[in-house]
């Protein structure tokens, strides 16, 4: 079957409704006693990427932006590695307060943070454009929405590519997808440059990996 018209069983994590209630639930708790909640995929991948990020002589003033950022924990490590122009972005109000709580608690006050919804038809201009856009695990949710994925899907690959700049690098951590996929997926705009590599496990004879990790670069528009 084409790659392209894949589509993942629906799932209430692709709904804005689910994640709604996941971060009203975690402000709470981040307030009664401390608990930021959910680093998906664990603190490994987001190690993976900053490894990445520094191996690569990433320099600390690139425009990074983390896209459906959560409770910001990956923009809280990037802000510890040195990094000093980040953006988070997620489609969740609540999210958005957990994240800007977490951040203030580490005296971490110049991390811009923006309510939109990366499936629109139309991202604000105010978001600006980025040398760096990071996504753990939002294609993912994106992917699940019982209305209409592939038109999502579509519509996210669009915006990404606008707020990056030519060249810019788009990396994705998703366990919905394999790295294959993610080249055919996002190929309208992108071309792979690097994966980061990941666990892989063996089952029935076959090797494979529970999360792909890849790097996309920005093809010249
Ligand atoms: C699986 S969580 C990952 C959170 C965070 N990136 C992490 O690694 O811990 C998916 C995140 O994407 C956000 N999200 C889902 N759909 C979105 C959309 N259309 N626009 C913006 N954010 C979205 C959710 O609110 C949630 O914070």
């Amino acid at each position: 079957m084409d790659t392209d018209q894949t589509d993942l069983e629906p799932s209430e994590l692709g709904t804005k409704e689910y994640w709604d209630s996941i971060y009203e639930r975690d402000k709470t708790n981040y307030q009664d006693h401390g608990d930021v909640g959910e680093i998906w995929f664990g603190e490994d991948s987001e190690m993976r990427i900053l490894t990445w990020l520094t191996r690569n002589d990433v320099p600390t003033d690139r425009r990074i932006v983390d896209l459906g950022c959560g409770n910001g924990m990956m923009l809280v490590e990037l802000a510890r590695e040195g990094f000093t122009e980040l953006t988070g972005v997620d489609y969740c109000e609540s999210a958005i307060d957990l994240c800007k709580s977490i951040l203030s608690s580490q005296s971490m006050h110049d991390v811009k943070l923006e309510v939109a919804d990366l499936t629109a038809k139309n991202i604000p201009n105010s978001l600006g454009k980025f040398d760096i856009a990071l996504d753990k695990g939002t294609y993912d949710a994106i992917s699940l929405t019982p209305e209409d994925a592939q038109t999502s899907r579509t519509a996210y690959v669009r915006n990404v590519a606008a707020i990056l700049e030519n060249g810019g690098l788009f990396i994705i951590t998703s366990c919905n997808w394999t790295e294959a996929e993610l080249v055919k997926q996002f190929s309208s705009a992108f071309r792979r440059k690097h994966t980061i590599p990941t666990p892989s496990f063996n089952f029935g004879g076959k090797t494979g990996n529970v999360v792909s990790s890849v790097v996309f670069e920005k093809l010249s528009t």
